[in-house]
């Protein structure tokens, strides 16, 4: 019996265990502390009420002859891949075929599991800052991985260059953790490369539903091309405040072929072969999130947390911190005053203001010396924290 040796070269622990575990310790020694939390992505806003009620007849049918449910269609019920196809069509104007989408328990899972379809012999190209989780799949299965500076040099959007070698290309828009989004004009320039180069682009649209400037595409197939090279993961965690109730989606459309084998096939194996669906009310609530009436409820959660961006941001350029994100995007990404290391001013706001960030060295070598804000908190959190911190660091 061997391990998998590769789990040896991972960080120990998940940044947000780290985070997490911090604030425990803290905790322990000053248990009367009101902590803010703007750390971990993690939603607050209620499910809406279309999602609620969906949840609650959806599972009163379970409970009949009728209406009961066992194992549901594999790539998802044809209810829900319509209903998306449909917002595609409405948001983005992009076409999708029902075959093209698989419905998932979210965009992390799948995000990790798409590389089953990949060989191992293949190089891996980042964002450095990143979202660890397409650094520690990657290093789980031993695959060499190439970094892609994000700074405010390139407005944290790295772009191909000449002599990039990179098979597979995940690229974040609007980006986990800076918040920076690629417009179209520098979004066709990576479907170019990628169909250049036989590449397959891993676009992960998490935050898509925060975008409102027109030139920022929602979904990669807005790009000409992107069809050919391109897989794109989405969720419902951030769009519908499901991060407790657990429902997102990939898109491999039928024009992305390599070898000769079309990439949709092989997730379809993959997916029937690993995985066993989502719970039917799950989808039942999904599906109404994302049309009519449930649409524009989830989309004044999303102004909500739009707005907290605002307030956040506005903090930051009272301070005159230099920052970016928080515009389309429900992530800040800030520098740490007094040039200090990231997780020193994590453990200083979080001793000193009782609020939580995430530090931006967890996300990578490029994330030192800054740390990342949510949006995701309540109005009134929001303006407590943004208080505490004017409080503590305005100077005079
Ligand atoms: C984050 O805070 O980066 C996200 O919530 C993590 C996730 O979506 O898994």
């Amino acid at each position: 019996m061997k391990i998998n040796k590769n789990y040896q070269n991972i960080e120990e622990t998940y940044l947000f265990s780290e985070v997490a575990e911090r604030v425990r310790k803290f905790m322990a020694q000053d248990g009367s502390a009101s902590l803010i939390k703007m750390g971990i992505g993690d939603v607050t806003r209620p499910l809406c009420k279309s999602a609620v009620d969906a949840l609650i007849k959806a599972s009163e049918e379970m409970g009949t002859e009728s209406g009961f449910h066992g194992y549901g269609p594999e790539q998802g019920y044809e209810f829900l891949r319509d209903t998306i196809a449909d917002y595609y069509q409405e948001t983005s104007g992009v076409k999708l075929f029902s075959d093209e989408i698989f419905v998932s328990d979210g965009a992390k899972s799948d995000l990790g599991n798409i590389l089953d379809i990949f060989d191992q012999d293949n190089i891996v190209a980042v964002t450095d800052p990143v979202y660890p989780v397409y650094v520690d799949t990657n290093v789980m299965a031993g695959r060499k991985i190439v970094k892609l500076t994000a700074t405010a040099d390139n407005d944290f959007l790295p772009m191909p260059y000449p002599g990039l070698q990179a098979d597979i290309i995940y690229l974040c828009s609007p980006n986990n953790p800076t918040g920076a989004a690629y417009d179209r004009t520098r979004l066709e320039q990576w479907v170019k490369f990628a169909n250049a180069n036989g590449s397959v682009i891993l676009f992960d649209a998490a935050y898509e539903s925060f975008i409102s400037d027109p030139e920022v595409p929602r979904s990669i197939y807005e790009i000409e091309g992107a069809r050919s090279c391109a897989i794109e993961f989405c969720s419902l965690s951030k769009t519908a405040g499901f991060t407790g109730t657990r429902c997102g989606y990939t898109i491999v459309p039928g024009g992305l072929v390599r070898d000769g084998i079309q990439l949709r096939k092989m997730w379809l194996r993959r997916q029937t072969t690993k995985f066993n669906g989502v719970a039917y009310p799950v989808q039942k609530a999904a599906a109404a999130c994302l049309k009519d009436q449930g649409l524009a409820e989830i989309r004044e959660n999303i102004a909500y947390y739009k707005e907290n961006a605002r307030i956040i941001a506005d903090t930051f350029t009272e301070l005159k911190w230099p920052f970016t994100g928080g515009v389309n995007s429900p992530y800040i990404w800030v520098r740490c005053p007094k040039s200090m290391k990231s997780w020193a001013f994590f453990d200083e706001l979080l001793a000193k203001a009782n609020v939580i960030c995430t530090p931006g060295s967890g996300f990578g070598e490029c994330g030192e010396g800054y740390v990342r804000f949510t949006s995701f908190n309540t109005r009134d959190n929001t303006i407590e924290a943004m208080r505490r911190i004017k409080e503590l660091y305005s100077e005079g």
